[in-house]
Order: structure tokens, then sequence, then C-alpha cells
């Protein structure tokens, strides 16, 4: 064991401000919460930084379609990201945001140091414009049809139908999705970084040691394919920082992405005595530097990120640690199949803790993606850590306290034992260390079928009839807590949560690496109580019923709320129907007689509808702009014959039609004087 401390900052990818954090993001907060914890275990100084990733054009729309300033978006989600973080544990030493002072000062800095070294370069770029918006559209806010195959609304720069990939203005009958507008080509400067300055420095950095075996391979064919200038400008209107000499441009939001490594750590230092930045960032710092991100983000970090770096004199990092991408039941995460998981919605049903050792079960250094089999989950869950290690403890610690007063015995029985457990606990950390986490967990769990057998061979249940054995019964007993206590301590950077109850438990101050090798002997324990309690498939079902239901909570057709995935700020006009389909609709004039708030519900109002005799019950997205008083009474229309939706509130009877963007921007339909409840609309 390494026993000098050493200054080590890490960092995840900063989430996107415009949407909630999911069980796929969850992969890398977890893999990089438990490396951090793991390395504060063993005594060092280790500092976990983030921030909420807050700039760019989908946060500027979807503020707009909410109808709220883009800074009250990246607030209301900083608060749900962090909320939702601290439930599963994630425990960083600060979390900041990409839109604060630190960051601004930093871009600024970075940008200028680089420019007056030669590295940025003016060109003019010819580009999408939408006229209704009066503003450029990027890639992913064009639609058309594919130039190869014809495929018909296919966004940006390829074609999900074909596979190829084409410039946008190759698009045939483009029509921006923000206004429906036919974009113009126009021209505009821009500002562009020449990665191709850093080729040199690249090349030696990438061999340095500083990434994995697959993602040096992957920048091998980048280098083949040559360094390409990267526009780091945008044009008004944006949400991002101006660049300072040049009014009008913003900085693209990945420029100052990464750079909220630096200012969510200023932010920090600037909050903690003796906490000095350039001891991690100046170009010779001793501290060490990591960044954990996911496979789709490896160019960003392993070529702009260190190249800036190194352009404005700081240091580059020490390594990047690319993980895989979680798949739920071997695909893609689905909404249909209510595999998109929110983080919020496995915490309505789910222990974080299951999650957390699901995943270090699953993880290891390289950058395959992980399947989250849900089957699996529980059966590992319940047998691993319920079956195994908890069992431990309760098989020893009723006849502690009730025999023993909760004493253990003043030395270990089975010294050899404790110390085969201790000599693994190295080749543990050594894992740790190198995040092969499933190689930790498999040893762990190898641990502790050696403790139940232990204790299965010794029999305490049989010991504790026999007159006169008292000591051997404490013996036993003290010996399995014991080894408990150690299992506990290798499971601690996965299990924040269950090893701190089980401390209370043991009555012991919070686990170290150096404290493990000293035994409990002659010690006071308290009461035990379960520390954990079995995943029941029910949960998981409801939790997938959650998840579904959230998406068509979401959907404007089924309750004319906005879309909250959606970035579109207006719908284009839909394609036609034939009479007949629209005869199908049994739309009808309803008269609102009840308007309420939902619990737990904050886009929905729980209406009942009076039809003339008949009422329904229907939940409609449109709390953002009605409350319940000035609805009441109203008449609005209705679709009658839509199959009843079960949702986690109750079942949904039909729905009420409105329009508008969304947000506060949303109007039902109000039929004109003389309509009656039940009237059919034709
Ligand atoms: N904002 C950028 C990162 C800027 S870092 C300077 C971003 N944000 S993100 O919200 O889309 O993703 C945040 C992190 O979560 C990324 O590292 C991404 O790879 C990871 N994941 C997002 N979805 C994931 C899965 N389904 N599976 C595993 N990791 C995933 O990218
Ligand atoms: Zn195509």
């Amino acid at each position: 064991m390494n026993n000098t401390p050493r200054k080590i900052l890490v960092t995840s990818a900063l989430p996107y401000a415009n949407g909630p954090i999911h069980i796929g993001h969850l992969v890398e907060y977890i893999q990089t919460d438990i490396w951090v914890r793991f390395q504060k275990m063993r005594g060092h100084q280790c500092l976990y930084v983030c921030a909420d990733d807050a700039h760019g054009t989908p946060i500027m729309l979807r503020a707009r379609q909410e109808g709220i300033t883009p800074e009250q978006l990246i607030a209301r989600m900083a608060e749900e990201h962090q909320t939702d973080f601290a439930e599963f544990r994630v425990g960083f030493d600060n979390y900041h945001s990409t839109h604060s002072a630190e960051n601004q000062w930093f871009a600024n800095t970075i940008y200028e140091r680089n420019r007056d070294g030669g590295h940025i370069a003016k060109r003019t770029i010819t580009q999408a414009y939408d006229p209704l918006e009066r503003m450029f559209l990027p890639d992913r806010f064009i639609k058309g049809t594919c130039p190869k195959c014809g495929a018909e609304e296919q966004y940006g720069d390829n074609c999900e139908v074909c596979g190829a990939s084409y410039s946008p203005a190759e698009l045939k009958n483009p029509v921006s999705a923000v206004s429906g507008a036919t974009p113009e080509q126009r021209e505009s400067d821009h500002y562009f970084f020449k990665l191709a300055d850093f080729e040199a420095m690249l090349k030696q950095w990438t061999r340095g040691g500083h990434l994995q075996a697959e993602v040096a391979n992957k920048l091998d064919e980048w280098f083949e394919a040559g360094l390409q200038e990267w526009d780091i400008s945008r044009d008004a209107p944006y949400f991002g920082f101006e660049i300072p000499d040049h009014p009008g441009k913003y900085f693209y939001v990945w420029l100052d992405a990464p750079i909220g490594y630096m200012a969510s750590f200023k932010h920090l230092c600037d909050n903690t005595e003796g906490l000095e930045f350039n001891d991690f960032w100046a170009p010779d710092a001793a501290a060490e530097l990591y960044h954990f991100i996911g496979k789709d983000i490896i160019y960003f970090h392993t070529l702009f990120w260190p190249a800036m770096l190194h352009g404005a004199g700081y240091r580059t990092p020490d390594a990047i640690f690319t993980h895989g991408f979680l798949t739920v039941d071997g695909a893609k995460m689905s909404k249909s199949r209510g595999t998109f998981i929110k983080a919020r919605t496995y915490l309505d049903h789910l222990n974080p803790e299951y999650l957390r050792y699901y995943f270090a079960a699953k993880l290891g250094a390289g950058v395959d993606d992980i399947d989250l089999n849900l089957e699996d989950f529980a059966q590992r869950v319940n047998s691993d850590l319920v079956g195994k290690v908890v069992n431990i403890a309760s098989r020893c610690a009723g006849f502690v306290s009730k025999r023993f007063a909760g004493r253990l015995s003043e030395t270990l029985s089975e010294q050899a034992l404790f110390d085969d457990f201790i000599r693994a606990g190295n080749r543990i950390a050594d894992h740790y260390e190198k995040r092969e986490f499933s190689r930790a967990v498999r040893e762990i769990m190898a641990l502790a079928d050696r403790a139940n057998q232990y204790i299965d061979e010794m029999k305490p249940w049989v010991v504790a009839k026999q007159e006169g054995e008292e000591p051997a019964l404490q013996a036993i007993c003290s010996m399995g807590l014991n080894l408990f206590r150690l299992l506990i301590g290798y499971l601690r950077p996965i299990l924040p949560a269950t090893a701190e109850a089980a401390e209370r438990f043991l009555g012991i101050e919070p686990l170290t690496w150096a404290s493990l090798t000293t035994p409990l002997n002659g010690h006071t324990i308290g009461k035990f109580k379960p520390l954990m309690t079995r995943v029941e498939p029910k949960q998981i079902e409801a939790m997938l019923a959650h998840s579904k239901e959230d998406l068509a909570a979401q959907s404007p057709a089924a309750e004319a709320g906005p879309a909250a995935d959606s970035t579109l700020a207006r719908e284009p006009i839909a394609e036609t129907v034939q009479f007949d389909d629209f005869t199908k609709l049994d739309l009808r004039v309803a008269r609102i007689a009840k308007a309420e708030e939902v619990d737990g519900a904050d886009k929905l109002l729980r209406l009942t509808l009076d039809l003339d005799g008949e009422t329904r019950n229907v939940f409609a997205g449109i709390k953002s702009a009605y409350s319940p008083e000035e609805l009441e009474g109203k008449l609005t229309v209705m679709v009658a014959n839509l199959a009843p939706r079960k949702m986690r509130f109750g079942v949904s009877e039909g729905m009420v039609l409105a329009a508008g963007p969304g947000g506060r921007d949303l109007y039902i339909l109000n039929p004109d004087e003389g309509a009656q409840p039940g009237m059919r609309v034709k």
C-alpha cells in the first residue's frame, strides 16, 4: 500500500441542464463516486467536482417553450439534479454551474491565451438560417428528406433509415424544426480553434499512458483522418458567454463545458481554507487530475480539452477514464418499454444502494457497454447483499445482544481467517484502484461465502443450547461480526448508506482502509436492525409502469401538455388525413365541473368533465397555464372516445383539447356561447 497521501482531483462529465438525470447517467456518477470514496477511505485527499452544463441552443429553446428564462430553467434543473445525486449518495465536494462568474473568467482566459498564441482563426461560413425565428440553426434543428434514400423527416446531418451522413445543406425539402420555415443559407463570421497546431503535443499525450488502449486506438484513427479546425463560436441568439472581443458572438457550449471542471474547483478553493487552485492546475502541479466520461464524448476530452489547456498554459489531465453505455434488458433505453428510467422514478420505487451495487458488480476498467438486466438485478441484490452479507450480522448479533449485553470477546478466536480476509483486502484495493469494480465485488462475495461457511460450521444456534459453552458462543459470534465488519469496510465505497447503518450498529467510527486491520475486541455493539430488504419483483414492475406513465404525461397528444423532451417550439403542420379518420374522433363539448391539483404531479390537473349527465375524469397537462379556479365552470372540447388510460394518479377517461407551445403559453379550446355540454363537435 502506498502510504504517502496523494492529492487527487476527479470529475464526472457535466450533465446537460435541459433534462433530468436518468439511470444511464448514473453509471458514470456512481462509477466515479465509488472510486472517489475508495480514495478517501485510503486516506488520500481526493476531491470530486461537477456542475450543470447550462449553455446551448436546446436549453434556450426549452426555456422559451416553457415560457421561462434560461436562468429560471437552469436553476430548477440544478436543484433537481442535485437532489437526485444526493439521494444516490453521489458525494460531490462541489457542484457548480457552467453559467457562473468563475466559468466566464476561465473561458475568457483560455480563449484569450490561445488567441494570443495564434491558435484562433476567423472564417466566414455559410449556414442554415431560420428567417422566422431569426436564428442560425444547429444541424439537429433542421429536418428534411434524406438525399441518399429519400426517407422523410430526417434530422440534421445523418439519416436514421439508411445511415448516410451528409451536410444539412444537402437535405431535400429542409424545414426548421423550430418554426417550420424553410431555412435560408446565410453567411456569418465564425472563430475556429486550430487543433492541428497541437498535433505533435496531442500525439505524445495520447500515447503517454493517459488513455485506455481502446480509446488510444480510436485516436490513432482520428489522427489519420487529420485534425480539423474546431468552430468555437455561435451567433446570437444563444444562451452562453459572449466572446470578449466579438460582440454578438458566443462561445459554443462545448468550449466552456470542460472549463466548468476548473470553475467548479475554483469555487471549492474559494470556500475552503488552504486549498490552492494552482496546486492542481499549474503546468507543474503535483496533484493528479482525472476525468470520468462516457464514450460519446471522447473527442472533446482527449483532443480539444488537452489542447486548449496546453495552449493556455495549464496542466493536462493524468487520465481520461471512459466507460460504455447502459442498456436495459439488452436494448437501448426505451421510452415506450418504460426502460428510459429517470433517477427520480427509480428512487420512488427502489433503494439506491441496489443500483450502486449492481453497477459495481458489472463495471470494469474498459469501455464496454453494460447491461442492466432487471431480473438479474433483483436476483443479485437479494442473494449477495441480503442473503450473504447482511445475513452474517443477523446470524450473530442476536446472541451477542441477548446473551452478552452486546459485548464482543476480548480476542479473536480465528486469527488466521481474519488475516486471510485482510490479505484479500489488498487485492480488493488493487481492483478498486484500477476501476475493476466487478473483480472487487467478486472477491468480496467470495469472502462473504467463507464467513457464512464459518458460521455454518460453528453452528452458534447449537452451541447456544449447550450448557457452559458461553465463551465459545461469544467467540463464534464475535468472529462472525468481525468478518462482517471487514466485508462492510470493503463494500463501503459501493454502499455508503448501508455502511453507515452498519457502523452505527457496530458502534464504530467511519471505517477507513487503515482501520480495518485492527479487529473489534472487547467492544460493545448496538442493537441490530435489518440493514437492507429484498428487492421485490413488484417494485420493478411498478417502476417500469411509472416510467411509461411519465412518458405519457409528457406527450402533447395525450394531455395537451408540452412535450418535455421535444425541443420543437412550434409544431409543423401534420400530414393530411381522410375524412373517415376525422369522424372516428368523438369530440364533445364538456363543462369543467371541477378542477383540482394532483398530489405529486407538477404538470397535471384533474378535471371532472360534465357531458350532460355523464361525468368523466381526465388528467390534463395544463397546470403550467391555468389555476384550477379559473377553469371551473368553463366549457371546453374533449375527445370522448379516447381509450381510457391508466396513469400513476388514476385513470384518464379522455382528453381535453388545448393549443400552444406549452408552459404558460397554452390555451384550452372554448366553444362559442350557446354550445351545451354533451354536444357533438363536427
Ligand atoms: N454536457 C455534456 C458533457 C460535458 S462534460 C464537459 C454531456 N452531458 S450528458 O448529460 O449528455 O451526459 C453526461 C454524461 O453521462 C456523459 O459522460 C455521458 O456519456 C453519460 N451518459 C449519458 N447517457 C448514458 C448512458 N445511457 N449510459 C452511460 N452513460 C451515459 O454529454
Ligand atoms: Zn437515408
